[in-house]
């Protein structure tokens, strides 16, 4: 509509309304909220959208190369409908989108980069309130992690995971039969012809992944937090209640604004306690130790990977879906999705933490129904009784390292066997399948300098797919140790996020081919058999690697990332700024 002739300039809020934070901008009567206004006005917004009311960024992660949360554009004009409805004032920003299986050398050396832009887009500009765009792994916690350090109220949309998977007449999940056909084309069971075949029967919507990856945990995260609507974990991008989902956080995120419900008020000791016992009893991935870890840091809040032990101990897996089970996420939606894992747990959660709808976490879940108990069990019948995240300790790991009992080999979770060492990945890649590879089905397989600082940006190549030969033996797996991560997706008895990392000069990096190391899960147990002498002889020896950059992002990333045990943010982000209106820029 054309500029009225004569229209006045936007009022001030009136004197009972709190003064929102845009009003800064778009409120003021002068040169500079001229400017402000008129710029905008060049997208054929009206005059009165100025007036004072809630501005609302949609931070969207938008991107072709990010195929998870390609349909985001669609997503956000669902959330701008809700947004107008509330008398709300919508405006959509990109942020760095982090797609998982395209960008090297890998998402998790960007995930502090993408939440840099995401806090200093908030902090910058007109808005009042947010909402998060969010599905492909590191897109959740890297907007999350920026958003936490602005504090502004904050809602989360995840964009949901794909379809099920179909292939030849079988079930098949994102990721985790990725892990599965790489070891039948090694063994010739699948052809290299079959593969189109494969990935178009895999990825058959939009979304993300399907399986309980790390997509899907930290979806179930957002909502477990209290940091999403309920049912945000499941709805699959397909379904169209996906889209309603995003239409009533749009009209959600205006009420917040004038409830000033921040994200500090959800994101408590609590909140976290509850996601991490939610964790557990999805079969959660482990990435979602660093992740909540680095979160936490944002808000101030102590967490460790101790806490991640103690509370993940208590809660048996209760979901069967991959890579823990059989079933995928849009048989959990259809069971009842989270909201009745929540119910499940509800003897163990704390029930009064406050969730983005104004309403605690109990009310959101208390009715909710399950319709398919062989995906959801209950917890007194659980799915698997070890759910959560094993932290493990020891001479090997002296900071921590982690496992996930859900997706390990029972007969492996206490073992003792010789190291078989690759000093690098591409040390791994060159000698993992040749013949003469001295290993058998009881070495444990050790593999350095994969770690935050290594890579560098912690991989997910944890999970190192077993040597050929074994393979043709029928193995299905063994122990494995890194200082790496490995996808939400994937299985096997794997030891991740061994810390220090042997980069920086922890003891993985003094193990050496026949020593012997001894996993005892059940006693969170991990040894490296050799003497103290020894280990101090080796060290001495040691040579930290080289630097992988001179300049640039990596080499800020390297000089200042922390440890796995502590989430990996970089050490001068943790903690947050608050949004305090910046001074003006002409
Ligand atoms: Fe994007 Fe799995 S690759 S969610």
């Amino acid at each position: 509509m054309a500029q009225r002739k004569g229209a006045k300039p936007p009022a001030p809020p009136a004197k009972r309304r709190r003064a929102l934070r845009s009003h800064a901008w778009f409120g003021k009567l002068d040169r500079d909220g001229l400017a402000h206004r008129s710029w905008m006005k060049n997208q054929g917004l009206p005059h009165h959208l100025f007036d004072g009311r809630p501005v609302i960024g949609i931070c969207n992660t938008w991107s072709e190369l990010t195929p998870c949360n390609a349909h985001f554009r669609d997503l956000a004009e669902h959330v701008k409908r809700g947004v107008y409805e509330m008398g709300g004032f919508p405006l959509e920003f990109p942020v760095m989108s982090l797609g998982e299986t395209l960008m090297r050398p890998t998402t998790m050396l960007f995930r502090n980069l993408a939440s840099m832009d995401v806090e200093e887009s908030i902090r910058a500009n007109p808005l009042d309130g947010v909402v998060l765009l969010t599905g492909c792994d590191k897109t959740t916690p890297s907007l999350m992690m920026g958003a936490a350090s602005c504090d502004l109220p904050t809602l989360v949309v995840s964009g949901g995971p794909m379809l099920n998977g179909h292939f030849r007449g079988e079930l098949i999940g994102s990721g985790t039969h990725v892990w599965k056909f790489t070891d039948m084309l090694k063994t010739g069971e699948l052809k290299p012809e079959d593969l189109p075949e494969v990935e178009a029967g895999m990825s058959r919507s939009a979304g993300s992944c399907m399986t309980m990856g790390t997509a899907s945990t930290m979806a179930s995260m957002a909502e477990a937090l209290g940091m999403a609507l309920p049912t945000n974990a499941a709805i699959p991008a397909a379904d169209s209640r996906r889209r309603t989902l995003s239409h009533m956080a749009g009209r959600r995120i205006v009420e917040m604004v004038r409830e000033d419900l921040r994200m500090s008020k959800v994101l408590t000791k609590q909140a976290f306690e509850n996601a991490i016992m939610a964790n557990a009893a999805i079969g959660g991935s482990t990435n979602a130790v660093v992740h909540l870890l680095a979160l936490a840091g944002r808000m101030g809040i102590k967490l460790s990977l101790d806490d991640w032990d103690r509370i993940g101990r208590i809660v048996p897996c209760l979901v069967n879906l991959m890579p823990s089970g059989k079933y995928l996420m849009e048989h959990f939606y259809y069971a009842g999705g989270l909201p009745v894992v929540l119910r499940e747990i509800g003897p163990l959660l704390y029930k009064k933490a406050l969730t983005v709808n104004g309403r605690t976490i109990w009310d959101n879940v208390k009715d909710a129904k399950c319709w398919d108990r062989d995906v959801i069990f209950p917890l007194d019948k659980p799915f698997k009784k070890l759910g959560g995240v094993a932290v493990l300790r020891g001479n090997l790991a002296p900071n921590g390292a982690v496992l996930k009992p859900s997706a390990a080999t029972n007969s492996l979770m206490k073992h003792r066997g010789r190291a078989v060492v690759f000093k690098d990945i591409d040390d791994y890649k060159k000698r993992v399948d040749d013949p003469s590879l001295d290993i058998d089905a009881t070495c444990v397989m050790v593999l350095q300098n994969c770690g935050p600082r290594g890579y560098p940006g912690f991989p997910e190549v944890g999970n190192m797919s077993l040597p050929l030969k074994l393979l043709k033996q029928g193995v299905k797996d063994m122990v494995r140790i890194s200082d790496a991560r490995m996808s939400g997706t994937a299985y096997g008895t794997v030891v991740l996020h061994v810390a220090p990392e042997a980069a920086a000069g922890g003891p993985l990096a003094l193990v050496r081919d026949g020593d012997m190391i001894e996993l005892d899960v059940k006693n969170r147990r991990l040894h490296l058999d050799v003497s103290d002498a020894e280990l101090e002889k080796r060290r001495r020896k040691w040579k930290a690697p080289k630097p992988h950059d001179e300049r640039g992002w990596v080499r800020l990333y390297c000089e200042t990332v922390q440890q796995a045990d502590t989430g990996c943010d970089l050490d001068f982000l943790v903690g947050a700024s608050g949004a305090p209106v910046p001074r003006e820029s002409h």
